[in-house]
């Protein structure tokens, strides 16, 4: 069949917006902000490549919505108007590349997961061989510069990081109610600055899933217990921003649909957590999974190779290893209204077709597959390889000065 008829490159609604095709850019993190979080050429770069080649809608990685507790330190940020001006280059970039690419802004906050100079270093057992051999031949890499000296990992409840080996403050309801705020305001400023949506980070361990997950979320008042007081902190999120932008502008979420702990997130939580947020009138839920803490329960629990980032696992070379969280997402579907995403180790043309044609979701998205190459959508309209050329290395997981690329041949 003509790849030009496939349902990959239908057109499918998100909210009020059409989507051009089913191929999604899953947000990563792009190490190429300036350390106060402006937008600089090389993330207008990175973006317009990606627009030019040809994802229906591409997720930028997390920009910061709190002054406070920003380990990642060339993160975007978008917690004060000054960000506006730069936000929109980057928006006007992508629409001039491709006036029907929708672009769309990731909102977080770090949570738990800030690292310390003494906790990230726990990270260093977790690294890929890849990223290893990476960082091995280029020492220069490392620089000590920007970010926030006082980063204080943050979290609903003081509950100890295994990984990371520290244990967060619990936030008071004075500063959820601050980072309430700051997820509106984000929204209000990437309408502002010319996005076509947000997405709301609510999965990986980040602060919102830590607040769903019942492992991570020990609080006794309106924000913890229940699924309903669990989802609270989206719920004010939401119904605020919605407030600040009106009803034509999609606010997005992606959440995990299991975090491998039987206490934490599994697939029956995350069923009943889609379902109270999409009853909200959030636009799209991308299913996904992981926290970095999830590696620590190993290979033989997990049964896949423990390297960082749980959501995006090492060597996917068969094609039974593509669409890892498949499972989650098809029950989340079956469930709720709003069109849902699939993210994670998705490899080739075929499988995204065949998963789509079953229904089980309304979108693929791609990450490294379109760190690699940007074009693949293009490459795959125009008949190419049905595989992508990424290996799922993960040697391009930022560590240090680069910027987001993949590393596989530097
Ligand atoms: C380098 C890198 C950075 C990432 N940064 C983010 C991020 O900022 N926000 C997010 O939601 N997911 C982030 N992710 C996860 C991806 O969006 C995606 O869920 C994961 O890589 C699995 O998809 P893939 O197999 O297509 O790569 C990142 C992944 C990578 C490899
Ligand atoms: S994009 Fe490149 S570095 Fe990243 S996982 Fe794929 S092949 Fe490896």
């Amino acid at each position: 069949m003509d790849r030009k008829n496939s349902i990959v490159f239908t057109a499918k609604r998100v909210g009020n917006i059409e989507i051009k095709n089913r191929i999604v850019k899953s947000a990563t993190f792009e190490n190429a902000a300036t350390t106060d979080g402006e937008v600089t050429d090389t993330l207008i770069k990175i973006y317009s490549d990606l627009a030019k080649g040809g994802a229906g809608m591409i997720i930028t990685g997390g920009a910061a919505v709190y002054p406070k507790n920003i380990s990642l330190h060339r993160a975007m940020r978008v917690y004060d108007d000054r960000y506006i001006p730069g936000l929109n280059r980057l928006t006007k970039a992508v629409h001039e590349a491709d006036g029907d690419c929708k672009i769309v802004l990731q909102l977080f906050h770090q949570g738990r997961q800030v690292t310390t100079a003494e906790s990230g270093a726990n990270l260093g057992a977790y690294l890929s061989p890849a990223l290893m051999d990476y960082i091995g031949s280029h020492p220069e890499i490392f620089d000590e510069e920007g970010g926030d000296d006082e980063a204080e990992p943050t979290g609903p409840s003081s509950v100890f990081d295994t990984l990371l080996q520290q244990t967060p403050r619990a936030l008071t309801v004075e500063e959820i109610e601050a980072i309430v705020n700051g997820f509106a305001d984000g929204i209000l400023r990437a309408r502002e600055a010319g996005f076509d949506g947000v997405q709301l980070h609510a999965a990986h361990g980040w602060l919102l899933s830590s607040f769903l997950s019942a492992r991570t979320n020990k609080r006794d008042d309106q924000y913890g217990g229940s699924i309903e007081n669990r989802i609270r902190i989206i719920q004010e999120i939401y119904e605020k921003g919605r407030k600040k932008v009106g009803e034509n502008f999609p606010v997005m979420i992606k959440m995990d649909t299991t975090d491998f702990f039987p206490d934490g997130t599994t697939i029956g939580q995350s069923v009943e957590t889609a379902k109270c947020i999409s009853t909200l009138g959030i636009d799209a839920v991308e299913a996904s999974g992981g926290m970095w803490e999830s590696l620590t329960l190993g290979e033989e629990k997990l049964g896949w190779k423990p390297y960082l980032i749980p959501e995006a696992r090492v060597d996917i070379d068969t094609r039974d290893k593509e669409g890892y969280f498949l499972e989650g997402a098809k029950a989340i579907k079956k469930q709720i209204t709003s069109p849902v995403m699939l993210v994670g180790g998705v490899r080739s043309f075929s499988k995204a077709e065949e998963i789509l044609e079953q229904g089980d979701v309304d979108f693929v998205s791609l990450a490294r597959p379109l760190i690699r190459q940007p074009d693949l959508p293009r490459i795959w309209l125009a008949g190419g390889p049905d595989k992508a050329g990424c290996i799922s290395c993960n040697a391009c997981f930022p560590v240090g000065n680069p910027p987001l690329s993949c590393k596989l041949d530097s």
